[in-house]
């Protein structure tokens, strides 16, 4: 039977060519990321909306549980992006990966500390820029994913024109849920694939019970996009919360820490994603890609990557020739 192939990110290299997207606030945290390592995928803490001292001990509490590629995802919109970054390092994380926004100044500082920097990108253009500046990587993620979006086109759409563009591996973000879907990122010219969602509605995730249960229960209809502060939009299930945001009638701020570089100030969605983090799913905001329907259970981690095993070689056995 074949083998999903490996992925490689500068100097690291994952079994399976899968990785954990990074899942703010504390959503994808050190047990998530250290069972998806462990499985032999790449699992990512994220670092957004922590404290560079909590993403720390989160990145060493994973390096403790596994030998396996352990790395971070910072938003490059966060205030602190240079402190997590370096707490990332310092902590020993194996890979950083940068969404929403494009920073100059990590590929320095990942360079001169020996960590691959792996940005997520919207365009071939960006890709480009990105290679340039010295990327291992580059994730392309599409209109489906959830959280912030780049893009309103399909992964599957954007993707060709990229992996064309650059040198380096292309991870395909996204709407995978299943070993069918890998493969088809893979065959369209993906190194590897990033999930979300499925991973987020797992034991080892840190989203509390109510969150993974919403994902079981929604359907197409159910999955939103909502204006975000940070200028973009973002996908998520429909809640009061959500029908709130539609209805614009936006809550108070409570307090402000100027946590964002640039935040349109129409409420704070940091507090909106702790309180669904911990445990208010009505009035947080739950973050979740289109995939989100086609999810009905809550796996263990390592129930779930033997099943996309599984279906990815059943789907290769399909396309193979008689
Ligand atoms: C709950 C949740 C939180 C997310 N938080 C972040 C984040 O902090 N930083 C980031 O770059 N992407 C974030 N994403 C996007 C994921 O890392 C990943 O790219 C996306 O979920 C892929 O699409 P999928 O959900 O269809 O698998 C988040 C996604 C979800 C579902």
């Amino acid at each position: 039977m074949p083998d999903m192939p490996p992925l490689t990110l500068g100097s690291k290299t994952a079994h399976l060519p899968i990785v954990q997207g990074g899942m703010a606030v504390r959503i994808s945290m050190a047990p998530l990321a250290a069972a998806v390592a462990e499985a032999g995928g790449v699992g990512l803490i994220a670092g957004s909306g922590l404290d560079p001292d909590e993403l720390g001990r989160e990145v060493r509490a994973a390096r403790e549980a596994t030998d396996g590629v352990v790395g971070v995802n910072i938003m490059v919109a966060v205030r602190v992006f240079k402190d997590l970054v370096h707490a990332a390092i310092e902590a020993g994380a194996d890979v950083l990966v940068c969404g929403a926004g494009f920073s100059r100044d990590v590929f320095a500082w990942g360079a001169e500390a020996g960590v691959p920097i792996v940005p997520i990108v919207g365009s071939a253009r960006v890709a480009l820029l990105a290679e340039r500046f010295g990327a291992a990587a580059v994730i392309v993620e599409g209109v489906e994913a959830g959280g912030h979006l780049g893009t309103d086109r399909p992964m599957l759409d954007l993707l060709p024109e990229i992996v064309e563009a650059v040198s380096i591996p292309v991870i395909g973000a996204g709407g995978v849920v299943t070993g069918a879907d890998i493969k088809r990122t893979l065959d369209a010219g993906a190194a590897g694939v990033q999930i979300g969602s499925r991973f987020a509605a797992t034991v080892e995730s840190s989203a509390p019970l109510a969150f993974k249960e919403l994902y079981v229960a929604a359907t197409d209809d159910d999955i939103v996009l909502v204006k975000s502060p940070v200028g973009l939009p973002g996908r998520a299930i429909r809640n009061p919360f959500s029908r709130r945001l539609e209805a614009g009638d936006h809550p108070e701020i409570e307090r402000c820490v100027s946590c964002l570089k640039k935040c349109g100030k129409d409420y704070c969605i940091i507090d909106r994603l702790i309180m669904a983090q911990t445990g208010d799913v009505e009035g947080g905001l739950v973050f979740a890609g289109t995939s989100a329907a086609r999810i009905h259970d809550i796996p263990t981690v390592a129930e779930l990557v033997a099943r996309l095993e599984h279906e990815w070689r059943e789907a290769e056995g399909e396309g193979a020739p008689a």
